[in-house]
């Protein structure tokens, strides 16, 4: 992995292990590296006497116990975990072999994911709510999806139902699509940054599940502008970090943008969770 800063550039040894070790934390394991690099660019950016420290040293060896280290990697964790860490608390590699036990295995799977764990109780009733009010969707774009496609047979529709699922997590995306290929469902899971990637898929329906509070305002409107839809479904945790209630479950920036970009939307209300329904046609 190449790190360069202004007109320095970290060995590859030194930037590879700062990689690996900002990874070595659970829930973090499946981070993208790409990822890793940007954070640790943004942090020796602001840091001119860590940028000069870990940009001289000629391998990682020499400066691993140093604080400058220390101070990069708690700073890429502490970006990265609200994105990742929270989600995943189980060792991942086993969820291929619990996809091979089918229906008993995909309730386990779903329950590693913390967002669509904390679903579990309520699934069924999320989306029959939903589709009460957008009708049954024929195609559906799931965005930044995590291993919600998972849950489709608690969506009762047909196995037909065209499934597009996004998700910058490799690891999950293929998960997914061997998920896709077990239940015979038309889908396909690809590995995709939604930041930096345009949405060019159609669909009746896009899920926003637990994504827009972790990604740039100006990119959540790129997103809501361009995704060719007559719905989206976007969805925001009402739980803090510490599990409480959120004393105000709505989001005001949320609903100012949707308001200024002319949308209509409604919403609806679980116990850990806001959907907020927007109209795009
Ligand atoms: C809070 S989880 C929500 C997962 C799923 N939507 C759900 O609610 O069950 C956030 C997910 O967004 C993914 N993610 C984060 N940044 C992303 C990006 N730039 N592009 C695509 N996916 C992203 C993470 O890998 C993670 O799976």
């Amino acid at each position: 992995m190449d790190i360069k800063v202004y007109n320095k550039a970290l060995n590859k040894d030194v930037a590879d292990n700062l990689i690996k070790l900002i990874k070595s934390r659970t829930g973090l394991e499946n981070v993208d590296d790409s990822l890793c690099e940007k954070k640790i660019t943004e942090f020796l950016k602001s840091n001119r006497k860590a940028l000069q420290k870990l940009s001289s040293a000629e391998n990682f060896k020499r400066i691993s116990r140093s604080k400058e280290v220390d101070s990069v990697v708690k700073y890429a964790r502490s970006r990265l975990r609200p994105m990742y860490g929270l989600f995943l608390n189980k060792d991942t590699s086993k969820i291929k072999e619990m996809l091979k036990k089918g229906e008993n295995g995909i309730n386990d799977v779903l329950f590693m994911h913390v967002s669509s764990g904390e679903r579990m109780k309520f699934y069924e009733e999320f989306y029959k709510r939903m589709f009460e009010v957008t009708g049954k969707p024929e195609s559906i774009i799931d965005i930044a999806c995590g291993l919600n496609p998972m849950s489709f047979e608690m969506m009762n529709i047909p196995k037909k139902t065209r499934y597009i699922a996004l998700e910058l997590n490799q690891n999950d995306a293929d998960n997914i699509n061997q998920f896709f290929s077990i239940w015979k469902i038309d889908g396909e899971a690809f590995k995709h940054d939604i930041t930096k990637e345009p949405i060019r898929y159609k669909a009746d329906i896009a899920f926003a599940f637990k994504i827009f509070d972790i990604i740039d305002s100006k990119i959540v409107e790129r997103i809501i502008d361009e995704l060719d839809v007559k719905w989206i479904a976007a969805s925001f945790s009402t739980k803090t970090v510490s599990r409480s209630n959120m004393r105000f479950k709505r989001r005001a920036g949320f609903q100012k943008m949707l308001r200024r970009l002319g949308l209509k939307y409604q919403t609806i209300d679980f116990e850990n969770e806001i959907v907020y329904l927007i109209e795009k046609v």
